[in-house]
């Protein structure tokens, strides 16, 4: 950093749109002359972007800007920004002007374009900004991206969720779904690729419901596995509802595709998924599991699921581990059920005592780890693919990548670089990871 050179933080809660929202706001600000750095304090500019799913979320979103508040108590030019999904509801705006005035600007998910010249009018008139949209409005293309990884990306395809499931507030901080043109997508993941991308992922709250002009979501990936240089491709998250057979099919004719795939089954009780508006049942779910082992026999599998939707007795839940020992999930998302404002399941009377939520939790874990241990252990031995993301998080004398099947290898690999494709052989099946050698 040069001397008086503006700095800025951003702190990111929730999903791979929030993470990618981010990359978005970092690239407006490094084209503004803004440099990141890690401390908060360093900074002039700090920006929350914020998750609602959960009530946790919300929880570890004031606290944070408690920390803030500290800093601009002593410092009354360091701007502070909030943003994201819980930004698009408005009790917490509201909550936001009364308890934390402090605050210098509040945008939504809609309007992250705008940016640059909200915070320009904040630093030059120092007034206190609310820019938020009710929805959602044209896609803005073009947008700069400051990405953490060379060698791979979150790509956008679509925005938004019609899917009201009845727990969830996405549809609300999110708005209606619209699909990017199937031309934009191209000449991103072309920039993308030249510029070093080897993986890039696919992003959408539902991007099987993806249509761009008259593309499907299947057209898309059989379009992007021509794109020469790109390695992987992958996608999230996709919904059990909208799972075409032609998109199973693309598992097996478009050879980016990876065997993995993120499924959210939610529940396996057919009563529960109803109340949940996911409109499968399990059986249905279960087909779909079997169609894709049938065209992708080593693919990989991971859920999200939810105990302690209302109403869920002990047979439902039941139901949702029976459902677990048959897919025998790679790994699993679990989830405690937490009542979101506004979700028709706020009003639903039976809510799940919390001490029945948590000893529900606990046993599905204990379901959910054994599976991926299982999972795991079966690659000791194999040889497969990994893409070197870096340094290992746990171990400074290792590096770490993903397996086509998206699973976290550690090994030696001295002298490897991010973006490195090798060839490791599995000495270590553990439940959350794998250990290797390098295989030459
Ligand atoms: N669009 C994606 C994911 C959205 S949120 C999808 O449909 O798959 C990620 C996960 O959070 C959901 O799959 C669900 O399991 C969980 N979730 C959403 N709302 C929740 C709530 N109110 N309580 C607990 N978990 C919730
Ligand atoms: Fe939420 Fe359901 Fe949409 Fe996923 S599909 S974002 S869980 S409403
Ligand atoms: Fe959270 Fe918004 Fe993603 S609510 S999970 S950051 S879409």
């Amino acid at each position: 950093m040069t001397p008086n050179q503006n700095a800025f933080h951003i702190q990111t809660f929730g999903c791979q749109m929030n993470e990618r929202d981010s990359e978005t706001l970092a690239g407006m600000l490094t084209e503004m002359g803004y440099v990141e750095t890690t401390d908060k304090k360093a900074a002039n500019v700090a920006i929350i972007n914020t998750c609602s799913v959960r009530e946790n979320a919300d929880k570890r979103f004031f606290g944070t800007l408690g920390q803030l508040k500290k800093i601009k108590e002593v410092r009354p030019d360091f701007v502070v920004c909030i943003c994201g999904c819980m930004m698009q509801q408005q009790h917490i705006i509201d909550t936001v002007k009364s308890k934390y005035p402090w605050v210098d600007l509040i945008f939504g998910t809609h309007n992250i374009h705008a940016f640059p010249a909200l915070l320009q009018n904040v630093r030059d008139e120092k007034v206190k900004q609310v820019a938020v949209l009710a929805d959602g409005g044209d896609i803005v293309e073009g947008l700069p991206a400051k990405r953490e990884f060379r060698h791979k990306a979150f790509v956008n395809i679509m925005y938004g969720c019609d899917n009201f499931c009845t727990y969830c507030i996405v549809p609300f901080t999110r708005g209606r779904e619209r699909s990017r043109k199937p031309d934009d997508i191209l000449k991103e993941v072309l920039g993308l690729v030249d510029d070093g991308v080897k993986e890039i992922t696919l992003l959408g709250q539902n991007v099987n419901s993806y249509r761009g002009e008259a593309m499907d979501f299947a057209d898309l990936i059989r379009l992007l596995n021509k794109v020469e240089g790109l390695e992987r491709i992958r996608f999230m998250t996709s919904h059990p509802k909208d799972l075409s057979d032609k998109l199973i099919d693309a598992y097996r004719t478009c050879e980016k595709l990876k065997p993995y795939i993120h499924l959210p089954v939610q529940s396996g009780s057919d009563r529960v998924l109803e109340r949940m508006n996911r409109k499968y049942t399990a059986g249905e779910y279960l087909a779909l599991i079997d169609k894709l082992k049938a065209v992708a026999p080593d693919l990989s599998i991971s859920t999200d699921i939810i105990v302690g939707f209302p109403g869920e007795t002990e047979e439902d839940f039941e139901e949702t581990l029976a459902l677990c020992h048959k897919v025998r999930f790679d790994s699993a998302f679990t989830f405690i059920y937490s009542v979101r404002k506004g979700t028709p399941a706020e009003h639903y009377g039976d809510q799940v005592p919390e001490s029945v939520k948590h000893e529900r939790f606990n046993r599905l874990v204990e379901v959910i780890n054994h599976y991926a241990a299982e999972k795991n252990k079966a690659y000791e031995g194999r040889v497969v693919s990994v893409l070197v993301d870096g340094p290992s998080k746990t171990d400074p004398d290792m590096v770490s990548g993903r397996t086509d099947t998206f699973k976290l290898v550690d090994f030696p690999g001295e002298g490897r670089m991010p973006g490195d494709i090798v060839n490791v052989e599995i000495t270590q099946g553990k439940t959350f990871s794998l250990r290797g050698i390098e295989s030459r």
